[in-house]
């Protein structure tokens, strides 16, 4: 089945004097579809210059669109993830179901590693590999895959939607919210986490403008973030990473609110790096903390220290544009996230509801109210 992935309606804000209209537009940005087998991702190492899909067609061609980072975002890699598990039964030539299983698992494998940090990829894709278990033949396997695949992709834009909603009242009139890389329509299918706190807000008739970081060193914060605030019509200045805490100390912002790729159980949030940074200026200077994040994005397991923080490559650092801006022979470090200890953040915005301090307590009594729903 065809499914138009994700999209919002886009935002158009009239304000004249002091009346506000917000508008909901024809179609937002779509960052994925899924058309006759084949899955499109809007390739985003080509924004804001170029709005190009990328067609994949086998799960090599997912994996690698992930690990360039043709896709990225937390809960948008979990669903292109999903999608590519079932590209995988392209690779898949046997009537056997349980060898079949057995090899699908080693695909569902290579898929979770190519972005070892995030967790919903892992989450996603461990979904549909376990929807296989349904599957009574080998040739039922597509169908099974790709109905949980379209599941996931469903629950994430609701989850989105529930964002927004829960975080809106944290917002009020005329507050300027500083973000960090992109959490926002292209980072999921639709609508955002924290950017999705910012459109419920502006939906609800306030004036919310937007400080983004340039997020180096791959520039999501002025590459996406400004863009796809832009084309909603939502104010948005952008700033260098490292001017974050001069901004937070001319009082310039009035809440921070980032996303997340990663939410422990004890409030650690896990994040683009140079997220610490901005929330150990924010406590100082008595700004507001928030992060976003659906449920997916919870990891309940895992201890701080046991994060794999991923590395990425140091030309991503030493290069620009192709041109080598460090000195030869010397050498970067370019780890992708950071952590942020749950001293900083002010609230968790979930799909659920907010978590608030004692962060450990509150997530535990949501992550109580999903399972009583799920059930
Ligand atoms: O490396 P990226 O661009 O995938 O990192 C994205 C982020 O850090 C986002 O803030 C995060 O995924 C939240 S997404 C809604």
């Amino acid at each position: 089945m065809d499914v138009g992935l994700g999209g919002y309606k886009a935002i158009q804000i009239e304000r004249s004097g002091t009346s506000v209209r917000v508008a909901m537009t024809g179609k937002g940005l779509e960052p994925v579809r899924w058309r006759n087998g084949v899955l499109e991702a809007l390739d985003q190492t080509l924004l804001p210059a170029r709005l190009s899909y990328v067609r994949l067609r086998s799960l090599d061609e997912v994996c690698d669109a992930i690990k360039t980072m043709k896709v990225r975002g937390a809960p948008l890699i979990g669903v292109v993830g999903a999608y590519g598990l079932g590209l995988s039964l392209k690779n898949i030539r046997t009537n056997d179901l349980a060898e079949a299983r057995r090899q699908l698992r080693k695909y569902a494998d290579a898929l979770i590693q190519t972005r070892p940090t995030g967790v919903n990829l892992r989450w996603a894709v461990e979904r549909v590999f376990n929807s296989s278990s349904h599957a009574k033949t080998v040739s039922s396997l597509k169908d099974s895959l790709e109905s949980e695949a379209e599941a996931i992709l469903k629950g994430e834009l609701e989850s989105a939607r529930k964002i927004g909603e829960f975080g809106a009242p944290l917002l009020e009139d005329g507050d300027t919210v500083l973000t960090h890389c992109n959490a926002g329509a292209l980072a999921t299918v639709g609508y955002g986490t924290a950017l999705a706190v910012v459109r419920a807000a502006v939906e609800e008739g306030k004036e919310i403008s937007v400080i983004a970081t340039e997020t180096r060193p791959l520039l999501q914060g002025s590459r996406l973030t400004a863009f796809e605030l832009a084309h909603d019509g939502i104010p948005v200045r952008i700033i260098c990473d490292s001017a974050a805490a001069q901004v937070l100390a001319r009082g310039l912002v009035d809440k921070v609110l980032v996303g997340a790729d990663r939410i422990l159980k004890t409030g650690h949030v896990t994040n683009k790096i140079g997220t610490l940074p901005i929330a150990l200026s924010a406590k100082f200077y008595g700004v507001p903390f928030y992060a976003a994040a659906p449920f997916s994005t919870l990891d309940f397991e895992t201890d701080p220290s046991r994060v794999v923080i991923e590395e990425r490559d140091q030309r991503e650092v030493l290069y620009f544009k192709g041109a080598r801006l460090g000195p030869r022979g010397v050498e970067a470090l370019n780890p992708a996230f950071d952590i942020t200890p749950p001293e900083l953040v002010s609230g968790i915005v979930t799909d659920v509801g907010v978590a608030g301090p004692p962060l450990g307590e509150s997530l535990g009594s949501l992550a109580g109210r999903v399972l009583m729903v799920s059930r």
